[in-house]
């Protein structure tokens, strides 16, 4: 059964310095997924400093995108470089990783347009015969943050925990992990919730209740989060390896 990891930009990369790679928070994270024994498993990561700058740089977002092929190949480019040193990074001890790249293959259509849904979440296309194959073929793909094609607009960018939802449903994964800088999703004094099963259970803590973050605040994480079909956990870096041996590290956020 499928288990889909997250590895937050800013775990893997010093956020405030521009493309660097947080060496000592990704081995800690490659030596976790290497011992684990885990096999069935895809590994999304985020932007830190490689994806965010370039994307800033070039006001390109979720939602605005951007026509000019330069400034999307900086953001897509920069997003390579990061995945080529999380993919041999995890090859260097044992882990049979590929990248794959989502501005390959993916697409967005505003078919929600209108209706006040967040754009993406019902319009993203990613299909998933590539990574369910390379899965098939016991290598683990890696996939990232990224430009996609963004009908009417350019490119606009795709979260890693956009793709991280895709693909848990398309994937029917069993389990969902999404390691941050945070260990879990913290109450209204700042302790860390165990489980989550209805957004009701931390709207005093998350705000509001009708979403408008685009970029991946909390409130809109956990909403997405409880929309799959799979459970999810929201925990910090030293809690990969608990994770992925089957404990329930951090917040648990189960919408089912
Ligand atoms: C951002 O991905 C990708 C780009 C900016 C191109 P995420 O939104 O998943 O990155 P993090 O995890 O928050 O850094």
């Amino acid at each position: 059964m499928t288990i889909v990891l997250k590895l937050g930009g800013s775990v893997v990369t010093d956020k405030d310095s521009p493309e660097t790679v947080d060496d000592d928070a990704l081995s800690v994270a490659v030596e976790a997924i290497a011992t684990s024994g885990v096999s069935d498993l895809v590994v999304v990561h985020g932007g830190g400093s490689f994806g965010h700058h370039h994307a800033a740089t070039h006001g390109v977002s979720t939602t605005e995108g951007t026509s000019d092929a330069a400034g999307a190949l900086a953001i897509h480019a920069a997003m390579k470089r990061l995945n080529d040193a999380v993919v041999s990074r995890l090859q260097s001890r044992g882990v049979p990783a590929l990248p794959v790249h989502p501005l390959s293959l993916a697409a967005r259509h505003d078919t929600d347009e209108g209706n006040g849904k967040r754009s993406g979440d019902a319009a993203l296309s990613l299909p998933l015969d590539s990574t369910e194959t390379l899965l098939g073929e016991g290598f683990v793909p890696v996939l990232h943050g990224d430009v996609v094609a963004h009908a009417g607009r350019g490119v606009t960018v795709v979260s890693g925990d956009e793709l991280v939802v895709r693909l848990a449903d398309g994937l029917r994964a069993e389990r969902v992990g999404l390691c941050s800088t945070v260990p879990g999703v913290y109450d209204e004094n700042d302790a860390v919730v165990d489980e989550i099963r209805s957004f009701d259970d931390v709207a005093a803590a998350l705000g509001e209740s009708e979403s408008t973050d685009v970029t991946g605040g909390m409130a809109a994480k956990v909403r997405a989060l409880l929309a799959m079909d799979a459970p999810a956990h929201v925990f910090g870096p030293e809690s990969v390896g608990p994770f992925l041996a089957g404990e329930s590290p951090g917040t648990r956020i189960d919408g089912r």
